[in-house]
């Protein structure tokens, strides 16, 4: 069975400060409390060790949003895995829309992040989605196995188990527009499908997609209810401790279901 994974990107909001006292927040309103699935939240860098510090010796994790292939080096302005594996993260957020968009990452470097990632024994959140206009035209499934195609072929299946998907339709994001859990069963059906060819059954049942964009109280128990749908990567109700905490106990009583 597939862990539920419950992920926060808190994208460039919370500094040092503001991040602390979010976190620990959350933390408070799970004082006592069980939580068997997984819950995350990647903060900015610079607010990543307050983050840690702040989930020590509870079941939170602290991620982060990007990392760079090299492990050091003359890269300014950029963070290694061995940097983040210091910090005792597990998980990168990588190939965001908005990385996309305005830093022009493209699939190869993307597929060369995700590689450098999974063989440093982190885990790779990755992020695919097709824009407005391309859903329009129907091209989602297209847009979305060309994010996926490459890197697939780069990574060994070995590492199913440790590969996450976060299927983001950038027409959701931040806008309050959600996708129905109809059109975000279909796609995520689809992603496992297209893995499992290109991997095996075994290890596309091993992989975990998240949906992201929008998610929020109001709507996560019907996504969440959906066969294929592993968890949330969720903006801004991860910005409030009490969103992001019913969201997680949303995912909570799914899993006893
Ligand atoms: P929102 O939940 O704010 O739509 O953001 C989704 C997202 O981009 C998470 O990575």
């Amino acid at each position: 069975m597939r862990k539920t994974l419950i992920a926060g990107n808190w994208k460039m909001n919370a500094g040092p400060t503001e991040a602390k006292v979010l976190a620990d927040e959350m933390v408070a309103k799970w004082e006592g409390k069980e939580f068997s699935q997984e819950a995350l939240i990647c903060p900015p860098f610079v607010s990543l060790p307050f983050v840690v510090k702040s989930f020590r010796d509870t079941f939170f994790k602290a991620g982060a949003q990007n990392v760079y292939t090299e492990n050091n080096g003359a890269y300014t302005g950029e963070i290694s895995v061995s940097m983040l594996k210091e910090l005792t993260c597990e998980y990168v957020i990588l190939g965001h829309s908005e990385r996309r968009e305005y830093f022009n990452e493209t699939d190869d470097f993307i597929a060369k992040k995700v590689r450098k990632v999974l063989n440093e024994g982190m885990k790779p959140i990755l992020c695919v989605g097709e824009k407005f206009d391309q859903r329009q035209q129907g091209d989602q499934k297209a847009v979305v196995q060309k994010q996926l195609s490459n890197i697939l072929s780069l990574v060994n299946e070995s590492h199913a188990e440790n590969f996450v998907v976060a299927y983001e339709p950038v027409w959701a994001i931040g806008t309050g527009e959600t996708a129905t859990p109809e059109q975000a069963q279909e796609m995520h059906q689809f992603i496992r499908s297209f893995i499992s060819n290109k991997w095996s059954d075994e290890a596309a049942d091993k992989v975990r997609i998240l949906y992201g964009g929008s998610m929020k109280p109001a709507n996560a128990e019907e996504l969440l209810s959906q066969n294929d749908v592993d968890g949330g990567l969720i903006g801004g109700a991860s910005l409030k401790a009490d969103s992001f905490s019913e969201i997680m106990s949303i995912a909570e009583k799914l899993s006893k279901n």
